[in-house]
């Protein structure tokens, strides 16, 4: 097998290439191609300075993920990075598209580091539940400091080369061409010159000059790290870089990366990356399928959803023209996302230049007419089957051929809603999650008679607006909602029966939702729906509406808050749901939390093991992928059905036997089969 590392020579300079698509991940063939490539340059005296870079699209995007988990071969990254600090010979990483986490550490343990302007450097482990694993965390607070380095380390997030440059990770930010070039002139300039060392740093002093950075990181992150071990270890390792010598702080974080490294959460998020990139294909569509152009989009719908679409494609320079009935509520509508832009704008984390470039592609329309020329139309109005098919008769009169119709609807039938059209193949489902400019979930629902080239465009159009994408097939409440609703149920059910309510949602909180289905019900309005007819109370809602209690907005709702909206159980609302439980001749009894945990999430990996039965969801993974990404399960269980498959699909029959629950024939062939849902 050949290397995927090779050398050539520039006069008194070796280039160390590596060539090992997609992202030069760093298997054991390049780790041992880099210590060969070392050894060429020490062993030859007409070698006097060194370069590092890659081919293809990236620098070292990190370790080879594909290798965690099984036996490790030599030469180990840390071992190999040693030996590139150690040389004499000054060596410079030249450094393009990503280094991420060991591929950042590449950079970390060369003497030099160059970088084009569009490059973005980061130590994303966190993400995948570890800490850097190569002396990252050791020798970056030495180049950068403590301080500079917390934010990289704990949170993961990638800085761009500016940036870098900024905090001294990056010694230049040289010339988008050339790269190869410029950082052999670099290297050159260096000969002779003592090498400096990350490892040898002392920018870490900050951190004993200054020990409370380490609690005020804790403090302002701390709802971004709740449940995660990694951040934490993250923490202590970037703190111990300042309080032990080099050596033992390197022992420091090879006792906490392979902790995090053997432990549960990081299987669990491992599990999550790839699902996330399965997620993007589609067994049956090829991966060539043309994809169509879309270079303009329609929105019929200016509401909070239809804005909040729209200023996704905004975001991503593509030009919307945005239909409304009424000039009051267009006029609205695109006020709520100048506002929503400009309070982006507030929080530093847009330009006015850029709100302005945005609004300046945003066409506001009360004429079908204008939609005629768009590529896609994406239909936000509200769920009612009977409007929306007269909204898609409509499109299909006025819309180019060959663009595609796609409804935003949460439930409703895809197949049907197609049939008002001429162009069934071109109809799709697109639905977005509110607020549908923050929320990362797209769930595609693929129509009977969606065509390949459709639905490949939505998957597509799905990366390029920032969403992660999954597919669903058409049933009533897609993946997400579909499996959504056996839990609120049961949530339902629960406080008829005697659960405390805030049981309830503080069973999903620690489970690691950020919210229960109650304190969600008084976030958006207990009064959604409501009939305003205090004669007619049929449901715990209502008797609560008809008590005043309609939501936070109100003060009160299932619970009392006070003014900085925290919440208080109340005995009102117990009483209430006791006399409507009376009512309904329900016997109340104390429940355990273990009851409501089993009773709100088995139904759900029930239910997700029948979306798979029937084809709905093309694999496992695509339902972890949806409630990771839609409704805030937590990312470091992996999600509901591979969380289920740790804890054993015979235990989860179990829990719903216990119960009185369904329990699906799949389920059951799955739990016998033996290796959960995989
Ligand atoms: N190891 C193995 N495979 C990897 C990989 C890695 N580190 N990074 C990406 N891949 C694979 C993906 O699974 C995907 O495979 P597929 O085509 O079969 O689905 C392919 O490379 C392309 O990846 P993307 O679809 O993600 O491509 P993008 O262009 O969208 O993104 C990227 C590129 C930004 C580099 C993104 O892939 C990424 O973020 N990768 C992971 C980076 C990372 O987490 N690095 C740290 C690894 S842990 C580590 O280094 C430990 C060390 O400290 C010891």
């Amino acid at each position: 097998m050949t290397s995927p590392i090779r050398t050539e020579r520039h006069d008194n300079v070796l280039v160390i290439i590596s060539d090992n698509p997609p992202v030069n991940a760093l298997g054991q063939a390049v780790r041992a191609g880099l210590v060969e490539g070392i050894e060429e340059a020490l062993s030859d005296d007409a070698v006097e300075a060194v370069v590092v870079r890659c081919d293809g699209r990236t620098f070292f995007a990190g370790a080879d993920i594909t290798e965690f988990g099984k036996p490790p071969v030599g030469p180990s990254l840390p071992d190999a990075l040693d030996r590139l600090e150690a040389s004499d010979k000054p060596v410079v990483a030249a450094i393009h598209g990503t280094a991420l986490g060991g591929g950042c550490e590449v950079a970390l343990a060369c003497h030099y580091r160059l970088a084009v302007p569009s490059a973005k450097l980061g130590l994303p482990e966190v993400k995948l539940g570890l800490i850097p694993g190569a002396a990252g965390t050791q020798r970056l607070p030495r180049l950068v400091g403590a301080e500079a380095a917390l934010p990289l380390v704990a949170i993961g997030n990638p800085i761009s080369a500016k940036k870098a440059k900024d905090i001294g990770l990056l010694d230049d930010v040289v010339n988008e061409d050339d790269l190869a070039g410029q950082a052999i002139a670099f290297a050159k300039s260096k000969v002779g010159q003592p090498v400096p060392r990350s490892s040898e740093g002392t920018a870490n002093e900050d951190g004993i000059k200054n020990p409370d950075i380490f609690d005020e990181f804790r403090a302002k992150n701390g709802r971004k790290m709740r449940g995660f071990d990694a951040p934490n270890a993250a923490i202590k390792a970037v703190k111990a870089a300042g309080e032990l010598s080099y050596a033992d702080g390197v022992k420091k974080e090879r006792e906490l990366f392979t902790a995090l490294m053997t432990g549960s959460q990081s299987q669990a998020m491992r599990h999550y990356f790839f699902a996330e990139r399965a997620a993007n294909k589609i067994d049956d569509v090829p991966a060539d399928t043309p994809i169509l152009p879309v270079n303009k989009v329609g929105i019929v719908g200016a509401g909070t959803m239809g804005g909040g679409i729209a200023m996704n494609f905004l975001s991503a320079g593509i030009p919307v023209t945005i239909l409304e009935m009424k000039q009051d509520a267009l006029d609205r509508g695109t006020g709520v996302m100048r506002k929503n832009y400009e309070n982006t704008a507030k929080r530093g984390r847009m330009t006015m230049e850029q709100v302005e470039q945005a609004m300046g592609i945003l066409t506001p329309t009360l004429d079908y007419g204008d939609l005629a020329d768009c590529d896609l139309v994406i239909e936000a109005v509200y769920e009612n089957m009977d409007v929306k098919k007269e909204v898609f008769a409509k499109l299909d009169e006025v819309v180019k051929d060959g663009a595609i119709l796609a409804s935003n609807t949460s439930y409703l039938d895809i197949d049907e809603i197609a049939t008002a059209t001429q162009r069934p193949g071109h109809v799709i489902g697109l639905h977005f999650f509110s607020p549908a400019n923050v929320m990362k979930l797209l769930e595609v629902v693929r129509g009977e008679k969606t065509r390949d080239d459709v639905l490949a465009t939505s998957m597509k159009l799905a990366k390029k607006i920032g969403k992660i994408a999954a597919v669903s097939g058409v049933c009533p409440g897609f993946i997400g909602n579909r499996m959504l609703s056996p839990r609120q149920q049961q949530a339902n059910q629960l406080i008829m029966e005697g659960a405390n309510y805030w049981d309830v949602d503080d069973v999903l909180l620690e489970f690691g939702f950020p919210m229960g289905p109650f304190q969600m019900g008084d976030l958006a309005g207990i009064d959604i729906g409501w009939h305003r007819d205090p004669q007619k109370v049929t449901t715990v809602r209502e008797a609560l509406c008809t008590a005043g209690r309609f939501g936070q907005k109100a003060g009160k709702g299932f619970y009392d808050y006070d003014e900085s909206r925290n919440r208080t159980p109340s005995d009102e609302v117990k009483q209430i749901i006791a006399d409507f439980a009376t009512k309904e001749g329900t016997e109340q009894r104390e429940i355990s939390k273990d009851e409501i945990r089993e009773r709100l999430l088995y139904p759900m990996v029930n239910e997700g093991a029948k979306i798979l039965e029937e084809g709905m969801a093309q694999r496992a993974s695509d339902i972890d992928v949806v409630w990771i990404n839609g409704y805030g399960w937590p990312l470091y269980t992996g999600g509901p059905m591979f969380w289920a498959s740790q804890i054993g699909l015979d235990t989860v029959i179990a829990g719903l036997e216990k119960h009185g629950l369904p329990v699906s024939d799949y389920l059951r062939g799955k739990a016998e089969a033996g290796n959960g849902f995989n």
